[in-house]
């Protein structure tokens, strides 16, 4: 409908582009936030400017101020630092934990009927604090990591067999970290596993591509990480939220006894509409997959336990 609105904190790299596909694919008007005055309004001005070449109506505004997000259906939380020289893991935890928590509060408190969707870094524990700072019911918070994790695979997957990207569908669950769980029995070539189209190693090779991929990247760029494709994985959550499409997409989800686990934020296939989460599907898993699955949590929960002590001690 023309009155939706995505509202993204943080103006950077992934929100700025990410407010660019939304726009330009006329999916809803978009509000640009951060902290840094006049950055969210000149990049929301040249998204503006650029309409008279793309030729779409919608608005992009930029501010500084939360009141400008009111009622937003989606707010989607990109705002932090990246991992840098000179500043150790905790340290980002810690920075990272508090711009995501105050920037959720702020939002949720002018948007309360909103879904939240978080995509700063490290993915499971920023989008389990969100979820407590929001105090929203579960089905409505999620985090984007699995749907960029299983474009990766499939990129990998495609230039690897030279067949159109068009004709893969991948799979990746559990953390949106070096522990993550590429699923090669549920990653297909027009429905055929592809485990049926190359061998073992070619699949264990894609795979530690895929669980490298955030860090390939900035290997390469070496003072910034990946953008395009993690705009492009949330602006997919975001469409089917907002019209309703209920896609079956890996997302970081709230695990309230699903496979196993309990108060927990992991990477999960679920069905996405406007209610948010509205199903979460609990694939066969082999006792293997299973296993690096629950690894995979057992770290995330760990992670969680650190971030709270650090956030206490540094209050
Ligand atoms: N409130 C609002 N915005 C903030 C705040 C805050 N408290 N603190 C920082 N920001 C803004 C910064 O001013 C910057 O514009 O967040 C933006 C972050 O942008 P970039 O540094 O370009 O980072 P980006 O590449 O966009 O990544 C953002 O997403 O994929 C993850 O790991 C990535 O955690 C990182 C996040």
């Amino acid at each position: 409908s023309p009155s939706n609105r995505v509202s993204i904190i943080g103006a950077g790299k992934v929100g700025s582009t990410l407010a660019q596909r939304i726009a330009e694919k006329n999916l809803a008007d978009v509000v640009l936030l951060d902290i840094v005055e006049g950055w969210p309004q000149g990049v929301a001005l040249d998204l503006m400017e650029a309409r008279g070449v793309e030729r779409h109506d919608r608005q992009i505004v930029g501010t500084n101020d939360y009141r400008d997000t009111t009622n937003s259906n989606i707010i989607v939380i990109a705002a932090g630092v990246p991992r840098k020289p000179g500043i150790n893991r905790e340290d980002l935890i810690k920075i990272n934990a508090r711009i995501v928590t105050e920037a959720t509060k702020q939002a949720i408190e002018h948007s309360p009927e909103a879904i939240l969707i978080t995509v700063t870094n490290p993915l499971d524990i920023m989008t389990y604090l969100a979820w407590e700072a929001a105090d929203l019911p579960k089905h409505r918070v999620m985090g984007m990591g699995g749907v960029l994790d299983s474009a990766r695979f499939e990129t990998f997957i495609a230039m690897e067999l030279g067949v159109s990207i068009a004709e893969i569908n991948a799979t990746v669950i559990g953390s949106h970290g070096d522990l993550m769980v590429p699923l090669p029995r549920y990653s297909t070539v027009n429905g055929i596993p592809i485990n049926q189209l190359m061998d073992a190693g070619a699949i264990d090779r894609l795979v530690q591509r895929t669980r490298h991929g955030g860090a390939e990247i900035v290997e390469l760029m070496k003072t910034g990480s990946a953008y395009f494709a993690p705009a492009s994985a949330v602006c997919l959550m975001v469409e089917s939220i907002l019209f309703n499409q209920s896609r079956l997409l890996p997302c970081c989800v709230y695990l309230h006894g699903e496979y196993g686990l309990q108060d927990i934020f992991l990477g999960v296939p679920c069905r996405l509409g406007y209610q948010g989460v509205e199903q979460i599907v609990e694939l066969e898993l082999s006792d293997t997959e299973r296993a690096a699955f629950i690894e995979s949590g057992k770290l995330v929960a760990q992670n969680i336990e650190e971030a709270r002590a650090i956030l206490k001690t540094a209050s």
